[in-house]
């Protein structure tokens, strides 16, 4: 069956039977030249260590298990950099902060790209969503764009309840100038999360078999489903986020012309030249990145707050004798709240909002400390080693401790580990997170409203083991698993006092 259909979906020859064994020879050829001449430079140019699999095909076992790769024994075993290639893709697992900044920062201009996923890339967003953008002239325009509003000065607007509508109703209102959502079935909800699901499930190793067979892209459409999907999922995403981007260039049209991001991607389109579907995809993938990862941090934060109730009661002493009961706290308050400070940088440390970062790729050979590291290399931030690292934060890493990030006088310390963040949840180099000082403000400002308002219990006879190791891994970021929660209301008038607080925002 196969054999007769190959000279058809590679596309060359006149469908003779020779003709099919010498495209199946080539093709064969190609492939197991490709496999030897990098299993050879693996053996004849000195690889980091790292577990050498089969021959030919590599380490196929390990390299599609993310627990594995994640565990702290591997950089027992291995040491700071851990090396696997499978099916002549090699992938640098990072496991220490020394050399991720060694190689993603000072060493940025050939570790800043992205791997070449031909699914979810080529196909089902043309390269257009942002975090998968190759290094290049676009992702220049983008960052340009976003570090321009994106600044840290940037605030979000009304805080609620429900941590994932709210942290979607978040990014809708600072992307897009929308509404709050007012439930979790809203349409354009609805939608953004269908094409999230989608995305996250082709950006996932194993998901394409073309990702290891890139040959398979030329195979017609006709006999292959997965090109059909993606090409159409291109389209109907790029209407969805034209439309999204058209809302709010009518509303300038007819002089509305309110704070967001894409506004100011519009209105500054002369000084950026953006084509329409790039504006489309840079302000609907600004939104997508930053919905998802701020609720996962969101409810890490409700899972520290049930496993340490001292830490809770800390916070809610602070909100006490810093804002009072007659108002809920706001932005201006946070610079105050030393302690809640420390517990936002303490979430984003503690929390595997993203346990290996989104994947760099290098774009030439290298050498570093004595290794070679090949052109083409995927390079993994581990964060659960990286933010876990003994020597940066002390011996109680494995705990929900603010306290780590306050000197002696109770201030928030300048920065920890070098960083100012005191942390690496949002990346290294070029490619970090440019909506991290929008994910800190909408953290710090919830944080502080609901602690304000409310006590986190876990409610008697709960069953299961709380823990950063109970998660759910949906692409590339990862939730709790779900957990029961009683809140509380700290004093009677506290409901009506955010009820108030809010409708000064709607
Ligand atoms: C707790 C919340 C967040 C976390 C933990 C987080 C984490 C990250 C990480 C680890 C990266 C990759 C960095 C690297 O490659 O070295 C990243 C990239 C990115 N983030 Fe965030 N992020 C968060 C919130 C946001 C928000 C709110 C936005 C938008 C407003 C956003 C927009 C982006 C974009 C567009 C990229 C891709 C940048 C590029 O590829 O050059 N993120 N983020």
């Amino acid at each position: 069956m196969v054999t007769t259909q190959l000279p058809e979906i590679i596309g060359f020859g006149d469908g003779s039977d020779s003709d099919r064994k010498a495209c199946l020879l080539a093709t064969f050829l190609l492939l197991a030249g490709g496999l030897i001449a990098r299993l050879a430079q693996s053996y004849i140019r000195n690889l980091p260590p790292g577990p050498r699999g089969l021959p030919l095909i590599g380490d196929v076992i390990h390299i599609a298990n993310p627990e594995w790769l994640a565990s702290p024994k591997r950089k027992d075993e291995y040491g700071d950099m851990m090396y696997i290639n499978a099916l002549g893709t090699g992938m640098l697992i990072i496991n220490s902060q020394r050399v991720a900044v060694d190689l993603l920062e000072k060493r940025s201009t050939i570790y800043s790209s992205r791997p070449h996923y031909i699914s979810v890339g080529d196909f089902m967003t043309q390269n257009l969503a942002f975090g998968i953008v190759p290094y290049g002239d676009r992702l220049r325009q983008f960052r340009r764009v976003t570090a321009e509003i994106y600044s840290k000065s940037t605030n979000p607007s009304a805080p609620e309840r429900h941590f994932h509508r709210h942290a979607w109703s978040i990014m809708l209102s600072v992307n897009y100038d929308l509404p709050p959502l007012e439930s979790e079935d809203d349409p354009c909800l609805v939608e953004i999360e269908d094409h999230l699901r989608r995305f996250m499930r082709e950006i996932q190793p194993g998901t394409r078999l073309v990702e290891y067979f890139p040959w398979l892209k030329y195979v017609p459409d006709r006999f292959a489903k997965w090109k059909r999907d993606t090409q159409n999922w291109f389209i109907q995403d790029s209407l969805m986020f034209q439309r999204f981007l058209g809302k709010v260039k009518d509303d300038l049209a007819n002089g509305i012309d309110r704070p967001s991001f894409a506004a100011t991607v519009i209105k500054s389109q002369s000084k950026h030249g953006l084509s329409e579907v790039e504006k489309a995809w840079l302000v609907g993938h600004l939104l997508a990145a930053g919905g998802d990862t701020t609720s996962s941090g969101l409810e890490w934060w409700l899972l520290a707050m049930l496993m340490y109730p001292n830490v809770q009661a800390r916070a809610h002493a602070e909100l006490d004798e810093v804002v009072g009961r007659d108002r809920p706290p706001t932005f201006a308050d946070i610079p105050f709240l030393p302690y809640i400070r420390a517990m936002v940088k303490e979430t984003l440390r503690w929390s595997p909002i993203a346990p290996f970062s989104v994947p760099h790729a290098s774009t030439a050979d290298d050498w570093y400390e004595g290794t070679f590291i090949p052109k083409g290399t995927i390079c993994l931030q581990n964060m659960g080693v990286l933010n876990f690292d003994r020597e940066v934060f002390g011996d109680n890493v494995a705990e929900f401790d603010p306290t780590r990030y306050l000197d002696e006088k109770g201030r928030v310390k300048m920065q920890m580990g070098g960083r100012e963040e005191g942390h690496m949840t949002f990346g290294f180099g070029r490619r970090v997170c440019p909506g991290r000082y929008v994910a800190e403000g909408t953290i710090s400002i919830d944080i502080a409203t609901l602690l304000w308002a409310m006590r986190f219990e876990r409610p008697e006879g709960s069953q299961g083991e709380l823990g950063v190791r109970n998660r759910v891994q949906s692409g590339l970021t990862a939730h709790p698993v779900p957990f029961e929660c009683k809140v509380v209301p700290r004093f009677t008038e506290a409901e009506a006092l955010l009820n108030e607080g809010l409708s000064m925002y709607k």
